[in-house]
């Protein structure tokens, strides 16, 4: 089974990545040859969700196959009501597996929870990008079975252990998977792609498919380079406004311990660390540099910045010098949390049942004047 590791959560940093751009022309993309992805075996039926994944089998959407290519000649994906502003180019994928190993590195490990390794657990990896987290999970578990959902085919599709499933999925429309399915879920890096609302909401489909007593583990980080020098100050504002326009503030994952406990998950946990930009961090500085200089031109180059190649390197140039003066970190955040029990479930629906009964019997023993007629005085009574 699953049990929570003794952490004393806290604080921990890591960087993360993702935005959307509003470039416009619709391409069909390198996606073209994952078009064959098959349906999910426990997927719901389409008469009973709205989830964008319940397609017959070899009628996906016209999103599954197509990419937009955009101005600063990187590609996108192509889902109306998805915020996310990544790219979801090769260029993007290697960002991505490098950033996979940054964040092992740093929170010692795939997974924060304890996880049995002769059970047969059912394991979630929400948006799993390029299914790196999901692929050396499905090694380190034989027994389980891990499933990873993203919206850009960018994971492997033939090539994989035989106990790791990838499928297209937008997470806002549902998952395709029934209630109290798995045992562990893990969601990182979705910080470019939920808007405040969305999050909640994401919340709670995540508490749907989690069985009682499984555990909810995020990983995540603002986006924001803190003790951050002029140069990375306005590369900062470059990634906050282009996100605030697609209606995504990267702060609000700093929420994510109070979003998980007001959704009614239990022994939510929360830290945070740092991970150092630059040489002066080290080997994983200069590695988050790399990672740095990747988003940093998602940013400069993208809706906003709207910089060529040559003036976007020769910024780099100068964030490089103030880098090793200011000596900057990104934070990571890592928060778990554990869907209660049957019982407790039942518990909190009883209480809640109990509140707002004793709220509707106080109105009928003190009607409020807003909505209840004055009493009628008769001439006697005047
Ligand atoms: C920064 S990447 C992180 C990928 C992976 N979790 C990791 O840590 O390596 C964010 C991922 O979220 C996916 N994504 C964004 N919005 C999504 C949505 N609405 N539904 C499913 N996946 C989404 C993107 O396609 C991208 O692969």
């Amino acid at each position: 089974m699953v049990t929570s590791r003794n952490h004393s959560l806290d604080s921990f940093d890591g960087n993360s990545v993702c935005s959307r751009n509003s470039c416009g022309n619709s391409n069909e993309s390198q996606h073209q040859k994952h078009k064959n992805v098959s349906r999910h075996p426990h997927q719901r039926d389409s008469s009973t969700t709205n989830s964008s994944s319940s397609y017959p089998s070899g009628t996906l959407p016209d999103w599954a196959y197509h990419s937009r290519k955009c101005d600063d000649g990187r590609t996108r994906h192509t889902v109306e009501n998805a915020p996310y502003m990544l790219p979801n180019d090769l260029t993007e994928s290697d960002r991505l597996d490098a950033q996979h190993y940054l964040v092992r590195f740093l929170l010692k490990g795939n997974h924060n929870v304890d996880l049995d390794p002769e059970a047969n657990l059912k394991i979630l990896d929400v948006a799993t990008g390029t299914g790196v987290w999901a692929l050396e999970m499905a090694h380190e578990f034989p027994k389980a079975d891990i499933y990873g959902v993203d919206i850009s085919a960018i994971f492997p599709t033939e090539i994989k252990p035989s106990n790791c499933h990838f499928q297209l999925c937008n997470i806002l429309d549902g998952l395709p998977f029934p209630d109290n399915y798995f045992d562990f879920i893990y969601q990182r890096l979705l910080v470019y792609a939920l808007t405040p609302e969305q999050r909640k909401q994401v919340y709670v489909e995540l508490q749907r498919v989690l069985k009682p007593e499984g555990y909810l583990q995020l990983v995540e980080s603002d986006g924001i380079v803190y003790n951050a020098g002029p140069e990375v100050e306005m590369i900062n504002n470059l990634s906050l406004e282009t996100s605030l326009r697609h209606g995504v503030d990267p702060r609000d994952v700093q929420n994510m311990k109070a979003g998980l406990k007001g959704t009614g998950y239990t022994g939510v946990n929360s830290f945070h660390v740092a991970l150092p930009v630059g040489n002066w961090g080290g080997k994983v500085g200069a590695l988050s540099l790399q990672n740095m200089h990747g988003l940093a031109t998602i940013w400069l180059k993208g809706e906003v910045g709207k910089l060529d190649q040559e003036a976007c390197d020769a910024r780099l140039a100068i964030v490089d010098r103030e880098i090793e003066q200011y000596k900057p970190y990104y934070k990571v955040w890592l928060v778990v949390g554990q869907k209660p029990s049957v019982a407790a479930a039942q518990l909190r629906e009883a209480r809640k049942a109990a509140v707002s009964l004793a709220n509707s019997s106080a109105q009928t023993s003190y009607p409020s004047p807003e909505t209840t007629a004055p009493p009628r005085r008769s001439m006697a009574a005047a």
